[in-house]
């Protein structure tokens, strides 16, 4: 396969400082190595320009912390991923999850300037379906799948023309922290999320069992991989840790149920944050991760 790995390195949406320094983390774990290795062919396309917090204001008043140069940069994810020839499997690193915007948009625009009807598959310790009025931070990156199925801001939810995800096509799996209010605005939108509760209680094979059939006319699958998702003993190095997270098998175990799936079309490695860690454990986990979804065995 082709796989094309593009960086957005931006921190603007998250609480704190340091996601920005993800896509770094992740080269140096030498995930383009890792992927050589399964017989990939491996192009690194650099990363998006992104501003820098400490040049930019805050916008507070709007409720929506950094609106303005986020759009910038989702907009520049759009347009790099849907440019991306057919065939080739875009590997996105983020940045703080607000980066998705941009990149599940982009591959739905891929080749088909309407935007072609997808699946997302969002592993997660949260929800991120906060709008401008529900969220309790004004951080943007608890905002994205909100805003993906046209919830929200216009100027975000108007990234892809008309483009936007139904609801029903939005599996979530490792969810564990909701807001009260956006816990209100997924049972009106009806998103099926598998919280830890369920993982504990059916396993991770029967998940992707239910979630591979919920999904199943759609060709285009994109795995956004939240690396909170997993339990922090295993990924310290993340902005918004929440325990009883997804164990090191659970996630691998995913991860080799949807390769061998063949159905995943695209992904995304987000909410790294070296800074809060130590040896880049976390970035060694997710390059890992991504390894399993593309083919990587154990025997
Ligand atoms: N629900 C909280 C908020 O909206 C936390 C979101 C964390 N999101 C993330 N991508 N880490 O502020
Ligand atoms: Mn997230
Ligand atoms: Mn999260
Ligand atoms: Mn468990």
């Amino acid at each position: 396969m082709n796989v094309s790995i593009l960086g957005i390195p931006m921190d603007l949406g998250a609480g704190r400082r340091g996601v920005d320094m993800g896509p770094s983390a992740l080269r140096n774990a030498h995930l383009a190595t890792r992927l050589r290795e399964l017989g990939h062919t491996v192009e690194d396309l650099g990363d998006i320009a992104v501003a820098l917090p400490e040049t930019l204001d805050k916008h507070r008043e709007t409720g929506l912390v950094f609106l303005e140069p986020i759009i910038d940069a989702c907009r520049d994810a759009v347009g790099r991923v849907a440019a991306l020839p057919d065939g080739t499997f875009p590997l996105t690193l983020g940045g703080d999850h607000s980066v998705s915007m941009g990149t599940v948009t982009g591959n739905a625009l891929r080749g088909q300037p309407q935007g072609v009807r997808s699946g997302l598959i969002w592993v997660d310790a949260h929800t991120d379906y906060n709008t401008p009025q529900s969220s309790p931070s004004g951080n943007i990156h608890g905002m994205p799948v909100a805003h993906l199925t046209g919830l929200g801001d216009s100027k975000l939810t108007g990234l892809g023309g008309g483009w936007h995800m139904r609801p029903e096509d939005i599996v979530m799996i490792g969810i564990r922290s909701v807001d009260q209010r956006e816990r209100a605005l997924m049972q009106e939108a009806g998103i099926l999320a598998y919280t830890m509760k369920e993982v504990d209680q059916l396993g991770i094979t029967r998940i992707l069992d239910e979630t591979l059939e919920r999904l199943g006319g759609l060709e285009r699958l994109h795995v956004s991989f939240d690396a909170d998702a997993l339990d922090p003993s295993i990924c310290p190095g993340v902005g918004t840790p929440v325990p009883g997270g997804l164990t090191y098998r659970e996630g691998h175990l995913l991860m080799e149920l949807l390769s061998e799936s063949g159905r995943v079309t695209s992904m995304d490695i987000v909410e790294v944050n070296p800074i809060l860690d130590i040896h880049n454990q976390t970035a060694e986990v997710m390059v890992g991760m991504a390894a399993s979804l593309l083919g990587q065995r154990i025997l």
